[in-house]
């Protein structure tokens, strides 16, 4: 009997201006460990009473979502999750066990699915591509509709930028944040947020970080669910009095993502732990994953 494992990095989607568009995927990572077996059997290295183990389970549901879209049926499986991407966090959890479903179903029944494939049935799950496209790819990607269907280009970010989330003891579920957002914009948000996500991409491409805060003034999705992370406004500022690059939403939060250059991380890191929080928060330091979701055989 053959034994698997599959890693899947944490997303930060939306990046400011790049509204279910832009996202990076992170160096934490979620893994499951996987096998045929007589019968569903879903093991936690950390028992969590959120994760159900039946059918229901996200890592299972999107696994038999993939294998039935292909007219296959997935054999019984053992499946042994290691969680380490906080839930409900803004930092891509959900989209990491959607990847780990689709890898799974693909390599069980030897499907043979191209990136784009996966991205796609991805999104159909997810219901939008930013963290699901770097969650696949690795990198910075940036992804778009086609009338070719989803496409996707990776930026390359320079190791000389240092990523910081900050997670709030708080949870904030992706429908709840989708919900304050208005159906429709000005023309004026509109233009700011083309012309402020363009500029994002020339910062990190170039490595001219003096516009990465600007850049980061979105007017489509932050504004309106600021007011729903308890913590940002001390985050934000306590990040900016120390020297950070740029601040923005990870995801539809509550996570705050921070960017830093080497200089000032240390600063930063202090700041963050002393900052008067009113519900405390964890702090990651991280890095860009380039490599995406995995899967490989294990001895
Ligand atoms: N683009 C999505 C949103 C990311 O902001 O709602 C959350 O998963």
């Amino acid at each position: 009997m053959k034994t698997y494992r599959v890693t899947v990095p944490a997303t930060s989607a939306n990046i400011g201006c790049g509204f279910d568009s832009f996202g990076v995927a992170l160096s934490l990572s979620n893994t499951v460990i996987f096998h045929e077996d007589s019968s569903l059997d879903i093991e936690l290295e950390t028992q969590d009473d959120r994760i159900p183990l039946d059918e229901s389970n996200m890592i299972y549901s999107s696994a038999l979502y993939t294998a039935e879209k292909f007219s296959r049926s997935l054999p019984p499986v053992h499946l042994f999750q290691q969680d380490h991407i906080p839930f409900s966090s803004g930092m891509g959890s959900s989209a990491a066990c959607i990847v780990a479903g689709i890898l799974i179903a693909d390599t069980l029944l030897d499907l043979g699915l191209s990136d784009e494939q996966k991205l796609e049935i991805a999104t159909e799950l997810e219901g939008h591509p930013d963290n699901v496209s770097p969650a696949i790819f690795g990198g910075f990607c940036i992804t778009i509709n086609s009338d070719s269907g989803l496409r996707v280009t990776r930026i390359p970010v320079k190791d000389d930028l240092k990523l910081v989330i900050c997670h709030p003891h708080q949870t904030i579920s992706t429908d709840e944040a989708r919900k304050v957002l208005p159906s429709s914009y000005d023309r004026n948000v509109v233009v700011s947020n083309i012309a402020r996500g363009a500029l994002l991409i020339h910062s990190l491409h170039s490595g001219d970080y003096s516009v990465l805060r600007d850049s980061l003034a979105d007017r489509i999705h932050q504004p309106f669910r600021k007011k729903l992370i308890t913590d940002y406004e001390i985050i934000e500022r306590s990040s900016y009095e120390a020297g950070a690059l740029g601040v923005c939403i990870s995801g539809a939060g509550p996570s705050v993502l921070i960017f830093s250059d080497e200089e000032h991380l240390q600063a930063i890191l202090s700041a963050l732990g002393k900052a008067d929080s009113a519900i405390g928060f964890d702090v990651y330091t991280l890095s860009v994953d380039n490599h995406g979701a995995t899967v490989s055989e294990m001895p």
